[in-house]
Parts: structure tokens; sequence; C-alpha cells
């Protein structure tokens, strides 16, 4: 028998449904890992905490009071999936109630944010704290995963991570928090995509030396939805350039794109890394495939292969079959739950002192940008 784990879920909105979604097909994975169970859910719109009510039997509490999970004995852990302006506030708060929690990124509106959230995670040891971000699990990033862990590349010329939208290309989308600087956070697209692109460098132990920053606000104005028209302060694209140390001690390039402006792009997240043995990348534009150079000689060939449904955590889905995004939200959460029994997934979720090493980046980043100058992660 699963031991379960009672969540409480602080935001039901687009996130809080996909860990939902999540929770409901637990019975996917193969092996015994603990259960989550949403036993509350807090939002101060009673419409999205009704959808919860409506799918999900165990909800016995609902609120507009996020406190009110917090003081209830029968939750164990605290998934929240808030506005940026609201992480430092509720994260904190969860962390001083005893509960265990998975924040969504950027883990605090600002660096100052970040770091008082830091210093409460300090402060309970005792409590497992994780920040999402579910790309790594997608089998072909897997693989990639395990080609730089076994060196498969040689020394490495360049690394480029990327995460890029396209639903900003419509200038008449309605504004909404994610463009408002008072509630996204000044890091603008960073802010909303950036973690997404640093998760695997950073656990790979290539961390920024410094960075060189262009960042561009394309669509300044939209409709604020009551028929007349905000301004939109937010950055649009990001373009990051830093160097970083390879394990031979010479540096290269990480180039990290965050676009929410890139035509034809849905959630478009890829990594690639050439290297002077091979190269490799995975993209979810073509989800299943894992693409790898083979020598032909003295030339390079770029080989496709079809990766099927090989996750990292075991699942009764049969390895024929085709990978996606609410596979990767599971087995990102799978990762989670065997963090909180106290084992160690193969790849597991991005930790509090790397969500600090991308503000760290992130705040570099808006002063090279001002600035027009390569700043050093030393000066922030
Ligand atoms: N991991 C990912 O791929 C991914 C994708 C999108 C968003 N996110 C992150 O998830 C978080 C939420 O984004 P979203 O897209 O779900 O936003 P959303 O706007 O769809 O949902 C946010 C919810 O928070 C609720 N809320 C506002 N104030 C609250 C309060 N005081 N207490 C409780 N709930 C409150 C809102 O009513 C809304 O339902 C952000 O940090 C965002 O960066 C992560």
């Amino acid at each position: 028998m699963k031991k379960t784990i009672r969540f409480g879920v602080i935001g039901c909105g687009l996130m809080g449904r996909e860990f939902a979604g999540a929770a409901a097909r637990w019975s996917q994975l193969a092996s015994g890992i603990a259960k989550p169970e949403i036993v509350g859910v807090a939002d101060p719109n009673p419409a999205a905490r009704d959808w919860f009510r409506d799918n999900f039997p165990a909800v016995r509490i609902s609120s507009e009071d996020y406190r009110d999970l917090l003081a209830d004995p029968g939750i164990d852990a605290i998934y929240a999936a808030v506005p940026h302006l609201l992480h430092e506030k509720v994260y904190i708060d969860v962390l001083e109630s005893g509960k265990h929690l998975l924040g969504e990124k950027p883990f605090g509106i600002d660096k100052a944010a970040n770091d008082r959230i830091l210093a409460a995670v300090k402060k309970h040891p005792e409590l497992v704290v994780r920040c999402s971000s579910e790309f790594p699990y997608y089998p072909g990033c897997q693989e990639l995963i395990r080609r730089i862990g076994a060196d498969a590349f040689g020394k490495i010329i360049e690394v480029r991570s990327s995460f890029c939208h396209s639903s900003d290309m419509d200038p008449e989308k309605p504004v909404n928090w994610k463009r408002q600087v008072e509630k996204n956070g000044e890091y603008g697209c960073m802010g909303d995509l950036g973690i997404h692109t640093q998760h695997v460098p950073f656990r790979m132990g290539w961390t920024p030396e410094n960075v060189f920053a262009k960042l561009t606000k394309i669509i300044r104005e939209r409709p604020d939805g009551k028929g007349g028209r905000a301004p939109c302060l937010t950055w649009d694209n990001a373009l990051l350039v830093s160097d970083v140390r390879g394990a031979d001690g010479d540096l290269f390039p990480l180039v990290m794109r965050t676009m929410r402006l890139m035509p034809g792009a849905t959630n478009s997240w890829s990594l690639e890394v050439l290297g002077l043995k091979s190269s490799a990348r995975f993209t979810t534009d073509d989800p299943n495939a894992f693409f790898y150079t083979d020598s032909w000689g003295k030339e390079q060939a770029w080989c496709r292969v079809g990766v099927g449904y090989k996750p990292m955590i075991p699942t009764v889905t049969g390895g024929i079959f085709e990978f996606g995004f609410p596979d990767a939200i599971l087995q990102m959460w799978a990762a989670f739950l065997l963090e909180l029994e106290g084992r160690e997934p193969a790849f597991g979720l991005l930790r509090p002192e790397e969500t600090a090493l991308s503000h760290r980046l992130q705040t570099a980043a808006l002063l090279s940008h001002r600035e027009g100058r390569v700043v050093s992660l030393t000066e922030i």
C-alpha cells in the first residue's frame, strides 16, 4: 500500500490544475511512490476552487485565505502556484507553518525576495523545499543528461538553452499579471521562463561566471480587458550569454534565450550541447526525437532517433508510445514525492540554492543590459 501525502494547493489557476491532473493519474507510475492527495485549496477566485471541488472528492477545505490551509494539521505539504508578487509572503508563511513546499518559479519576484525566502528555508532544514521545473523529465532530455554525465561530448564548444513562446505575438491579447512589472517583476520574460533554461546547466555544474544581456520590449501597450489600453512594461525577449568554465579549465559560452515573442513557437523548450567529440540536442517542438551527431569519416552527421516512452521514473505506459507535457509534469511530481520520502531521484527538482543562482544571474542581466557591458556574477 502506497503512503499518502496530503497536499494543499495555493493558487488554483493554470499550474494548480496541472498538478491536480498529475495527482489524478498517479496509478500510471509503476513504482511504489507515495501518492499525493489534494485535500485543501486556496484561491480568492471561487470558480477556480470549485473546479477542484467538482473533480477531487478528497478536497475538504476550500478557502479564499491560504492561511486556513497552513493552520490545518491534516495537510503535510503545499504546492504554491501564485503570481510572482506573492511568492515571498506565501512561501515564507508555508515554511513557518512547518509544511513541505513545492513553489513555482522564479521563487521570489526579485533577488531581495528570493534572499528572504532562502533565509526562511535555512531556518527549516527539516522541510523539503523545491522549485518546479518539468522539462528535464522528457526522455529526450534525460538522454542528453546521461550523455553529459558520461562525458560523451568531449571538449565543449557551446551550450544553448532556450524557452520560447509565441502567445504574445498577438498585439490584441489583453494584458494580464504576467505583463505587469508590479506583479510579474522587473525580470519580465526571464522571471517567467528563465529558470527553465537554467535547471539542467546549473545541475551539470555549468555555473555562469558573468553575463552579457540583450533585453527587448516589443509590444508596449495592450488592451486592458475593460475597453481601454494598458502599458506593457515587462521585457518581452531576453538573450543572455555567459562564460562557463568546463571540466578542462577552459571557458565556453552558455547561451540562454527566453522569448515571449518567437514566431511559431508554442511552449518550445530546447537544450543543445555542441562538443568536439559529439553534439546532441533535444527540443519539445519534436518531443519524441533525440538528435545527435555521428562521425561520417571526418564529417559530422546529425541523426534523429525516436526515443519513445522511456521516462526516468517507470510507468505502466508502453515504451513504444510517445511522451508529452502532462507526462513531464507527472514525472516532476513523482520526483518531488521521492524527495519528500527521503529518496533521491536520478535527476531532482530545482533546489532553493539553484533559484538563488538564477536570481544572481538575472539581476546581473538587468544590470548588463542597462549599462551595456559584461557583468561578473561576483558583482551581485
Ligand atoms: N512550471 C511551469 O511550466 C509554469 C507555467 C506557467 C506558470 N508557472 C508559474 O506558476 C505560478 C502561477 O502561474 P499560473 O500560470 O498558474 O497563473 P494563473 O494566473 O493561471 O493562476 C494564479 C492563481 O493564483 C490565484 N491567486 C491570486 N492571489 C492569490 C492568493 N492571495 N492566494 C491564493 N491564490 C491566489 C489567482 O486567483 C489564480 O487562480 C507563477 O509563479 C508562474 O511563474 C509555471
